[in-house]
């Protein structure tokens, strides 16, 4: 890290909800508890669809099933992203030298293009494919993708206290 970078993160960890967090005892569980409802609602809701793509439960609409999941998805982004962004300004120079913490975030943008890419490509064909049919490879790809993408996240998010 560039003394630049150690002196941003520094004044990051100087921010007084940075301290807060550090100081009062219970503020940092209260927002790692909410990180964890929001991860578990956001990857739970990703991968419903994820595997309905894949095959399961035929019968139930994609269309349906991407418009009730999607909202949820989006809803548990506003808890996640706040909450693990106050739990980094705590330790920003501890976490961004965490190997961790840095494939995590790689990950991270990885999952979102991989969300992205599918809404733009195979999802726009889903009328010929909305139920009774098996989704086109391409989405069967991108589901199974975004499964492994975000069990990774997890993974990595879990490795940060020990690595
Ligand atoms: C959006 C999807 C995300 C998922 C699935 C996720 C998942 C996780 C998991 C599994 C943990 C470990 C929880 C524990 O063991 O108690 C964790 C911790 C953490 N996450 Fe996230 N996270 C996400 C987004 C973010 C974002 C955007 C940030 C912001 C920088 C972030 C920062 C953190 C930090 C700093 C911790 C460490 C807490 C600690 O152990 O002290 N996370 N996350």
């Amino acid at each position: 890290m560039t003394p630049a970078g150690d002196t941003a993160f520094a004044l990051i960890e100087a921010l007084p909800l940075a301290v807060a967090m550090r100081k009062w005892l219970w503020l940092y569980p209260i927002v790692e508890i909410a990180h964890i409802v929001g991860f578990v609602t956001l990857v739970g809701s990703v991968a419903m669809l994820d595997l309905r793509l894949l095959g399961l439960s035929r019968s139930i609409s994609v269309t349906a099933l991407s418009r009730h999941t999607l909202s949820w998805t989006l809803g548990a982004l506003l808890i996640v992203v706040p909450s693990g962004l106050l739990m980094f300004t705590a330790h920003a120079t501890d976490f961004v030298s965490n190997d961790a913490f840095l494939a995590k975030m790689t990950l991270l943008m990885l999952a979102g293009a991989n969300a992205l890419w599918f809404r733009v490509g195979p999802y726009q064909s889903v009328a010929a494919w909305d139920s009774g049919a098996q989704a086109p490879a391409a989405a069967r790809i991108s589901a199974a993708l975004s499964l492994l993408l975000w069990i990774a996240v997890i993974s990595c998010g879990r490795l940060l206290a020990y690595v």
